[in-house]
């Protein structure tokens, strides 16, 4: 298993790293009273992320070829070959990784691009993993170059090179590691490089769930908190969690709040639209962010195109996150375009805000 991680006396299982989580327990932590309820909602994240294929639910497509990926690897008794999810955050790249090292029975070492700095932390970790394991780097594209060389024999022949020696009398030496899976997770496959991408014997690229599959990903969830959801609700909740999982398990725990305190505690359609305008999520699942990038760009800069970085100052929001996390929803809901000259907001996007799109928007 891999090593734990210790932030301000609190440990959290190295599996559970991913930064927007940690970020959001960090947060929660100075809301907290006391460090026992981090540790229960910690608990409950857990109790509710997919261990097995089976419970994990929707992308049918990318499960089928795991599954068939899994089989024939057990079958000619060899290791799965190495695997490169990507997608927008939340959709389950790290969740996968843990299934397809349940699935296989092996253990999983969790670690990130950017928490190997230099070429030794990764032999260290390479020579220290054991036959079959599955090595789960996050944030894959975020590795350094030095690095990355490291990795290629690694992927490739199951090897290390090591330079012992120096000036004239250096040499190379070859140095055998035992057999392992990685699998590498980015939200960013364009900053992959070419090597590396080549490297991995396959690619999935994880799309946003469509609110069918999220309002199974609720029922299971809503079973596992115990909480009392008509299908219906379920639903509701499913069409305002922008397609992904993390937000939809997030949300019901909100909508499970609001009816405990303002209703008899069950879900019907009705208590989950109440909840979640409650909670500034609208009827298209944009949050208070997403609509204000839109009213930026209709309003603030007049329908205009806008490029990313004025953009990004305008809502003191750092460019990577506007274009990992809120552009590509926005995108695939058909509210904003990218084009050559800069981000637009499309007749939807005025529409949604209830404004008269101006000549010439399509
Ligand atoms: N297919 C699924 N079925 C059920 N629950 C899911 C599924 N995918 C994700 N989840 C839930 O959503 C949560 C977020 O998923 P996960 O942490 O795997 O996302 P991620 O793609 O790794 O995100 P990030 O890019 O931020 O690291 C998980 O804790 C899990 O409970
Ligand atoms: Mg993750």
């Amino acid at each position: 298993m891999g090593s734990d991680i210790e932030i301000e006396g609190l440990v959290f299982e190295a599996g559970d790293d991913d930064r927007d989580a940690l970020a959001g327990r960090l947060a929660a932590r100075e809301r907290a009273v006391s460090a026992d309820l981090i540790e229960d909602d910690l608990a409950l994240d857990r109790s509710l992320r997919p261990k097995r294929l089976g419970d994990y639910l929707g992308q049918a497509k990318v499960k089928e070829s795991l599954a068939i990926l899994i089989e024939a690897a057990r079958g000619r008794g060899d290791v799965v070959d190495h695997i490169l999810f990507s997608g927008p955050p939340g959709l389950g790249k790290t969740t996968l990784a843990q299934v397809v090292a349940n699935e296989v029975g092996a253990s999983i070492r969790t670690t990130s691009g950017p928490a190997i700095e230099r070429t030794g932390d990764l032999a260290a970790i390479l020579t220290n993993l054991e036959e079959g394991d599955v090595l789960f780097i996050d944030e894959i594209h975020r590795l350094n170059r030095m690095v990355e060389e490291v990795l290629y024999p690694a992927l490739e022949d199951f090897a290390l090179d090591i330079v012992v020696g120096k000036g004239p009398a250096a040499r190379s030496i070859r140095l055998d590691i035992p057999r392992f899976t990685l699998i590498g997770a980015t939200t960013r496959t364009g900053l992959l490089t070419g090597p590396l991408r080549d490297r991995f014997g396959i690619a999935f690229r994880l799309a946003y769930y469509t609110p069918e599959e999220l309002a199974s990903i609720v029922r299971r969830s809503a079973s596992i908190l115990g909480v009392d959801i008509e299908e219906e609700g379920a639903l509701e909740v499913a069409r305002r969690s922008r397609g992904t999982p993390r937000l939809a398990n997030r949300l019901l725990k909100r909508v499970r709040d609001w009816a405990q305190v303002r209703g008899d505690g069950a879900i019907t359609e009705d208590v989950a639209a109440q909840a979640l305008s409650f909670f500034e999520v609208d009827d298209l699942g944009l949050d208070a962010v997403d609509n204000r990038i839109l009213e930026l760009l209709c309003v603030q800069f007049s329908g205009r195109p806008v490029g990313l970085t004025t953009l990004s100052s305008a809502l003191s929001e750092d460019p990577d996150s506007v274009e990992d996390v809120y552009e590509p929803y926005l995108m695939q809901q058909g509210l904003m375009v990218r084009t050559p000259k800069g981000r637009q907001a499309t007749a939807r996007a005025w529409e949604h805000l209830g404004l008269i799109a101006p000549e010439g928007v399509a």
